[in-house]
């Protein structure tokens, strides 16, 4: 393959034979708790390349701009380059996780409108949460790009909960990550998966993401394959 351009910890970035593409590879590499907690959880990449690619194929398909170009093996999908804006944008619908923990809110609330919180992008610092205002005085991105990318999260989370709703599956929680292309575009970047979404059945409850690993309940796997499965038998248009 063409060279690395980046590694990090559950895909490498690749150069892609075109100018201004990337190729990502999703490895099998699970992580939490800022990679103090490290496994590797086999056939996790083929699982989230695979569910990554439909999501962003579908959002695509309702007028959101994303860097995804085509899925191009079983690990590997073709991107359009971006510069990466170290900003993770949360979107939470039902409480869960960090906001229950650090404010000591009772968890599986629904919230009456989706809250957007953001956290720099930063593994030396332990991503800690930041507020719009240190976006900022950091230059990390502009007060109008900020307010697209609200635009783009709240309409992104609109299409998610519809997907997931209609496999079944609450979406309690996300994570999305912006980049800027070459002509200065903001766009939808990184993953969409099991990795960085709250995704709770809706039958039974039984949780299909990545708390599975966070709190050693085992199954992974076959939870994400069990979103991939209802995913492509409903073919998400
Ligand atoms: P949190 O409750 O731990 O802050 O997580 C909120 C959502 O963001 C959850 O769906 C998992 C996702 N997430 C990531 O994708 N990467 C991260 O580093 C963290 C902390 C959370
Ligand atoms: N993504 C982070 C890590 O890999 C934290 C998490 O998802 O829980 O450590």
């Amino acid at each position: 393959m063409s060279d690395l351009i980046y590694e990090g910890k559950a895909k490498k970035v690749f150069k892609g034979l075109e100018p201004h593409q990337y190729v990502l590879y999703f490895k099998d590499d699970a992580t939490a708790f800022n990679a103090q907690k490290k496994d590797v959880i086999e056939s996790k990449g083929i699982l989230n390349q695979k569910i990554a690619s439909q999501v962003f194929q579908y959002l695509e398909n309702h007028e959101v701009q994303t860097h995804f170009i085509k899925s191009l093996s079983d690990r590997e999908m073709l991107v359009e380059a971006v510069h990466i804006i170290p900003v993770e944008v949360i979107v939470r619908n039902i409480t869960a996780g960090s906001l229950c923990k650090r404010l000591g809110i009772e968890e599986n609330i629904k919230l009456d409108k989706p809250l957007i919180e953001f956290c720099l992008k930063s593994d030396a610092l332990g991503d800690p949460i930041m507020m719009e205002e240190h976006i900022y005085i950091m230059n990390l991105a502009t007060h109008e790009e900020i307010q697209h990318i609200r635009h783009e999260a709240l309409k992104i989370n609109t299409l998610l909960q519809k997907l997931f709703d209609d496999l079944g599956i609450t979406l309690a929680d996300f994570k999305l990550e912006f980049g800027k292309t070459q002509a200065g575009k903001i766009v939808l970047a990184d993953e969409i998966t099991p990795d960085g979404c709250r995704l709770w059945d809706q039958a039974t409850g039984k949780i299909l993401d990545k708390d599975r690993f966070r709190k050693d309940l085992g199954g992974l796997a076959e939870a994400y394959q069990e979103v991939l499965t209802r995913m492509t038998e409903k073919a998400l248009a």
